[in-house]
């Protein structure tokens, strides 16, 4: 739980400069049990889905938000995941780096654009080029803006790009890339 935040500032700064709207369908993809569900909800946003292969995570969120909710809880590996719906804002902070394979990163790029309508916000954060080499004890591809925007692809239009520095609860320093845009 190294990469938790207690506050998704840097998300929520990145939707709001994309100024999508609260009509938005968002998917959270790997949002775990990231508070940012908990403030989209609390802003307005009626249309959210958290997107998660562990169950505990999504049921530690599910838990936190209660029943009265209209949040979507989707049980899935996103590598696999064919979507049923369109979607106007792919948030994904900390999972994109884990496909360290090309066949991997494909599947999650393919995906991506199934579950989008034309013209959609994403926003996708990794470890920075000096980023940790790996994260949960597993091994990541880490990313400057510019390699982050070129792996997205052509059809994606970038508004802006970040560093973050997160330091973890135990102190230790995590630098980020972020990336926000749209497609075309
Ligand atoms: C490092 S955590 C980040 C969680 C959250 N996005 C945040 O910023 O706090 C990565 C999350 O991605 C999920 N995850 C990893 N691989 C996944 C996959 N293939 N499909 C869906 N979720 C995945 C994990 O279960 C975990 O909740």
């Amino acid at each position: 739980m190294s990469w938790f935040q207690p506050e998704p500032a840097v998300s929520l700064d990145l939707v709001h400069r994309l100024e999508v709207e609260r009509s938005t369908a968002v998917v959270d993809v790997g949002g775990g049990a990231s508070l940012l569900v908990d403030r989209l909800v609390g802003e307005g946003y009626g249309d959210v889905t958290v997107l998660d292969a562990s169950e505990v995570a999504l049921a530690e969120a599910r838990g936190r938000l209660g029943p009265n909710t209209s949040v979507t809880w989707l049980h899935a590996d996103v590598l696999s995941w064919r979507p049923d719906r369109r979607y106007g804002l792919w948030h994904d902070r900390a999972v994109f780096h884990f496909f360290t394979a090309d066949e991997d990163r494909s599947a999650y790029l393919r995906c991506l654009s199934a579950a989008l309508v034309p013209g959609a916000a994403v926003i996708v954060a990794t470890f920075a080029e000096d980023g940790p080499e790996r994260c949960s004890g597993l091994p990541v591809s880490r990313y400057s803006p510019g390699e982050l925007a070129e792996v997205l692809g052509v059809g994606f239009h970038v508004v802006e790009s970040r560093r973050e520095v997160h330091t973890t609860p135990a102190g230790v320093v995590q630098p980020f890339t972020w990336v926000a845009g749209r497609t075309t």
